[in-house]
């Protein structure tokens, strides 16, 4: 009684926001340059945080001109750093809210909600003999998580970037050369051209013999994924893409209801509800924006959605939830945010 209408527990958050039983924050402790678009952010994460396997990725919520957004980034620290904290390291790419925000201005001592690590880009348990980590731009971080963390006898990683100093990284990485735990190659697509897949015969010889880690924008993952499949070895081959791959199936649109918020909204067919929201500063919980980690789910209370990757209708029934990220508004329809 005496704290309403608070409950006790915001008054704890405020003077113990990393205590356990809180819902699970981290505390911006320092942000270092890598590149000119890139930083690493290094965080501290609450009581509650349960640790993670090396490649995975952790949402977190952070505030942007006073909205809440979430987003995914791969963890780039060792899973055995003894002083408790993580890093992801972040890309800023062109208008984009977040990276830039992380990369550009968060401030040691900001707060950021936190949601358990997940993700299956890890290594198996038993070592594989011969690896390859196949990698470009910003897809390098779940790589650099795993080099961090375990060692391997028989490594080859080919990285692609603009130039040289655009490498994130790059220092370790040719310190790991030079003690012949790595062998790499840098593309440098300035000057060299996109990655043609098939020079990997070239670079690295008996990479079909290899276990591969790839990560990187969708045309390398998609050549990839096709060079592998057509010489019979794409159980061989590991993606993480940090953005949807999906061909948008578009419907007629609506008017969405926020009716947590009270917004109302005309939403064409093609666009996420998660962007509608967003954009109409609802608060919307999200991850990785394209399907996979179910962190925006929300209860459709009427009317129906079109699932963006299939052209699949849901409609608004008990207990129906919908994944935000990927679905947009078929007629009318009443979400509960
Ligand atoms: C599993 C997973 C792991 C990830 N790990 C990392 C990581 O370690 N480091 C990292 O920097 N990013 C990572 N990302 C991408 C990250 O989650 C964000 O998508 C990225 O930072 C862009 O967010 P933003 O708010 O800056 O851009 P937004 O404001 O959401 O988008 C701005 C514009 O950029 C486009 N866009 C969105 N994402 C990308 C992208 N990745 N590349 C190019 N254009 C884009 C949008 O379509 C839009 O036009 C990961 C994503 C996933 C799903
Ligand atoms: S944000 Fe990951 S499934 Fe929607």
């Amino acid at each position: 009684m005496v704290t309403t209408p608070l409950l006790p527990s915001d008054y704890l958050d405020l003077v113990s926001p990393l205590r356990a039983g809180a819902d699970l924050c981290g505390r911006i402790e320092a942000v270092h340059s890598e590149t000119d678009d890139a930083a690493t952010v290094v965080i501290r994460p609450g009581r509650g945080w349960r640790g993670h396997t090396a490649g995975q990725y952790v949402r977190i919520g952070v505030d942007v001109d006073g909205v809440r957004l979430w987003r995914a980034y791969s963890i780039t620290s060792p899973t055995n750093r003894r002083d408790g904290r993580v890093t992801i390291t972040v890309k800023a790419i062109p208008d984009g809210k977040v990276s830039n925000h992380l990369v550009r201005r968060a401030k040691p001592g900001t707060l950021i909600q936190l949601d358990q690590p997940t993700g299956d880009f890890v290594l198996p348990r038993a070592k594989p003999a011969k690896v390859l980590y196949l990698t470009a731009g910003s897809g390098i971080t779940p790589v650099m998580g795993m080099l961090r963390d375990i060692e391997l006898d028989d490594v080859v990683m080919v990285h692609c970037a603009p130039q040289p100093q655009d490498v994130i990284f790059r220092k370790e990485l040719h310190g790991l050369v030079a003690d012949k735990k790595l062998r790499l190659t840098e593309v440098h697509t300035d000057t060299d051209g996109k990655l043609d897949i098939a020079r990997l015969d070239e670079l690295v010889p008996d990479w079909a013999e290899r276990e591969t880690w790839a990560c990187g924008p969708a045309g390398l993952l998609d050549a990839a994924e096709e060079h592998w499949t057509e010489q019979g070895v794409q159980e061989h081959l590991h993606t993480e893409r940090f953005r949807p791959s999906i061909a948008v199936v578009a419907g007629d649109g609506g008017e969405v209801t926020f009716n947590a918020t009270g917004k109302t909204i005309d939403a064409d067919g093609a666009t996420p509800l998660l962007d509608i929201g967003e954009a109409a500063g609802v608060l919307m919980p999200s991850g990785c924006r394209m399907g996979i980690c179910f962190g925006c789910v929300t209860p459709l209370k009427a009317g129906a959605v079109r699932d963006l990757r299939t052209g699949e209708i849901t409609e608004a029934a008990p207990g129906v939830l919908i994944q935000t990220c990927v679905s947009a508004a078929a007629g009318p329809c009443d979400i509960e945010r």
